[in-house]
């Protein structure tokens, strides 16, 4: 009792209080998350929908860690994720390029309108001019 939780690594003692403080915020985030939108437009455009679906996804995990270590931008994270990557999610689904690539530009519109409206207008992503290329973005054969 009255013991202060902590976790212990070969270079010391952390507490839970430091723990919680080193978790990632918006900055470590959203490179990430400017990372998985290159890539999914890049798969998707390339014909790796499958590929395209997986980055898709795990923006989406990580907008639900952001929301968790950031709450205060909770509601404008579930926000985009409706307006922008819901119809994303669905032009893949259908394996649509033009209703794709339409959604994925509104997408990169939607984030600058964002950062504009939280004072950070100077953020502005842009799709790399050459794709990511450490990943099959073709279609690869049928399993
Ligand atoms: C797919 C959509 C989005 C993309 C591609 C994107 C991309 C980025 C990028 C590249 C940065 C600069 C990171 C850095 O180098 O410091 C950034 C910063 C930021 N983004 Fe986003 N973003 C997106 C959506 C959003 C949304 C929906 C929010 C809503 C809360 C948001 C809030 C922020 C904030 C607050 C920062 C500043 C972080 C800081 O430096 O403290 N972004 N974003």
């Amino acid at each position: 009792m009255g013991e202060k939780l902590v976790g212990r690594t070969k270079h010391g003692e952390l507490t839970l209080d430091q723990l919680a403080n080193i978790q990632p915020g918006m900055a470590r985030l959203m490179e990430e998350v400017a990372h998985r939108y290159s890539l999914m437009h890049y798969a998707c455009t390339g014909g790796n929908w499958e590929l395209g679906h997986h980055e898709l996804k795990e923006l989406r995990g990580l907008f639900r860690i952001a929301a968790t270590t950031r709450p205060k931008y909770a509601a404008e994270l579930a926000s985009f994720d409706r307006e922008y990557l819901t119809p994303i999610d669905s032009a893949i689904a259908k394996k649509d390029l033009e209703a794709f690539t339409l959604a994925a530009q509104k997408g990169i519109a939607g984030s600058d309108e964002v950062h504009r409206r939280l004072g950070y207008a100077f953020i502005r992503y842009r799709l790399p001019k050459r794709p990511p290329d450490h990943l099959d973005l073709g279609p690869g054969s049928e399993p």
